[in-house]
């Protein structure tokens, strides 16, 4: 279990998060919506271990990882403006957390075909990044993030530069996804339908406090 203890965060003398706590269960997907400012990226940003609170606790399974870096944590991080590496065709972009891992480079990429196949990408594995639609980068983050099994996956309002249609076949598309990997997930949004096609579970943002949605 993912939790929040209290968590409070000043920036520029206005208290952004005002004492938030919060619990996602194994295997669940919570969503935090709130409007542009409200804090959403700051508070997953101290999940991450990218931030850190003023003060307040991040917990998992029962252990204090407030101050553990972020690659200790073994979350996985996907936001809006996909950063898959430039350099690196798409099966090397998502066997690298494998290859981070220590997995040997031709097991990590046949790991990543077989992926790739699953998430409809199969024949694009040679592919150039920049090459892809952005529909079909975001399927390439995904996979990217989900290979290495993280303990949880955050998402920073992963299809916000996308059109709407896409938008709509990506929901459903990553909720099957997640579900699949009976990953614990946290998504960011501003879109209602979006929390409400991807999340069981949804908390608003208002004046620094999470107010329970559904
Ligand atoms: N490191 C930072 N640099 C600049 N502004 C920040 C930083 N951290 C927080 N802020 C400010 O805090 C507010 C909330 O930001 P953010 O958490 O990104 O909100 P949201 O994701 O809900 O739009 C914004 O007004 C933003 O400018
Ligand atoms: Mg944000």
């Amino acid at each position: 279990m993912l939790e929040l203890r209290d968590i409070r965060k000043q920036w520029d003398h206005r208290q952004l998060l005002d004492g938030v706590s919060l619990s996602v269960v194994a295997g669940e997907t919570v969503a935090l919506l709130g409007s542009s400012g409200s804090g959403k990226s700051t508070l997953l940003k101290i999940v991450a271990g990218l931030d850190q609170p003023e003060s307040g606790s991040v917990w998992f399974d029962g252990v204090d990882i407030t101050r553990l870096p972020p690659e200790r944590r073994g979350f996985a991080l996907m936001f809006q403006d996909f950063a898959l590496f430039p350099h690196l065709n798409v099966v090397d972009n998502v066997a690298f957390g494998l290859v981070e891992q220590g997995v040997r480079k031709a097991a990590a990429r046949e790991q990543a075909r077989a992926m790739l196949q699953r998430f409809g990408l199969g024949d694009r594995g040679t592919a150039r990044v920049w090459t892809l639609s952005g529909g079909e980068q975001q399927r390439v983050a995904l996979a990217r993030a989900l290979i290495t099994q993280p303990r949880a996956l955050l998402l920073d309002e992963p299809f916000s530069a996308l059109d709407a249609t896409l938008r709509e076949q990506l929901r459903s598309e990553f909720r099957e996804r997640i579900t699949e990997a009976g990953m614990t997930a946290i998504l960011v949004t501003h879109d209602e339908q979006e929390a409400r096609a991807m999340a069981q579970r949804a908390w608003g943002l208002q004046g620094g406090q999470l107010v329970a949605l559904w």
